[in-house]
């Protein structure tokens, strides 16, 4: 359950990140609802005459910039991002590494992620995490042709994977996979398991955004924190 509170911080961090956009740069759109409130913020500053050009992370996210006035591009067109404002499931304190995908957008959030110059994440203080680990599932994005053989590779490495659904039915990404939301109770060595889940057979892509992040935008009642991660 969100609290009007807790959508206040997420606006605040949102609006204090969109600060940081200027005028000819190609932004990353994330997904979510507290980047959906940057992408609402990002249009209120194009009404107004920002000219800049946004890569989606999902056709969610696409949908509403497009509604809202913000004019869409794609790595046909441009293969580097500028700035990316996205938001987290957990943010570790420190390397501000991350667990994404509860939203269902994580294959195409860590390719925009990984194509951007810089990748701010938007969040409200929840968020934040001594390990990650304990307070959400990670999700993994897997293929669907076989998916039973992947979840039962996934059982056997320890991870408690449940497949996501959708009304009954297998959630489908973007990208047409499913996702197994795996129950790992601390990450100690979050590259060490993004390495062992990336060399499964059937695996697309791990939640784990592992130094990506530049910076983190916190909100918090009465104000917002600019983190940096101390990895770069
Ligand atoms: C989407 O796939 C996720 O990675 C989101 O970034 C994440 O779930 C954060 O969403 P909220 O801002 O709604 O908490």
């Amino acid at each position: 359950m969100v609290s009007l509170e807790q959508d206040a911080m997420k606006r605040a961090a949102a609006l204090r990140a969109v600060e940081e956009i200027e005028d000819g740069m190609v932004v990353g759109l994330g997904s979510g609802s507290t980047a959906e409130f940057a992408v609402e913020a990002l249009a209120a500053r194009v009404a107004t005459g920002l000219r800049i050009v946004g890569i989606p992370t999902s056709e969610n996210t696409a949908g509403l910039a497009h509604r809202l006035g913000i004019t869409l591009t794609d790595f046909a067109q441009h293969r580097r991002i500028d700035v990316t404002i996205d938001g987290a499931d957990q943010i570790e304190r420190g390397t501000l590494n991350l667990v994404k995908g509860l939203g269902g957008a994580l294959l195409h959030e860590k390719i925009v992620a990984s194509a951007s110059n810089r990748l701010i994440i938007v969040a409200d203080e929840t968020k934040l995490v001594d390990w990650l680990g304990r307070k959400t599932k990670l999700p993994v994005e897997i293929v669907a042709f076989g998916y039973e053989t992947v979840l039962d590779r996934l059982a056997a490495g320890g991870f408690e994977p449940t497949l996501r659904l959708d009304g009954g039915t297998p959630f489908i990404t973007d990208s047409g996979h499913y996702i197994a939301d795996c129950g790992i109770a601390v990450i100690p060595d979050p590259s060490g398991l993004e390495m062992q889940l990336g060399r499964m057979v059937g695996v697309v892509e791990s939640g784990l955004f592992i130094g990506l992040a530049h910076q983190a935008f916190i909100g918090r009642p009465g104000g917002v924190d600019v983190l940096e991660s101390e990895r770069r």
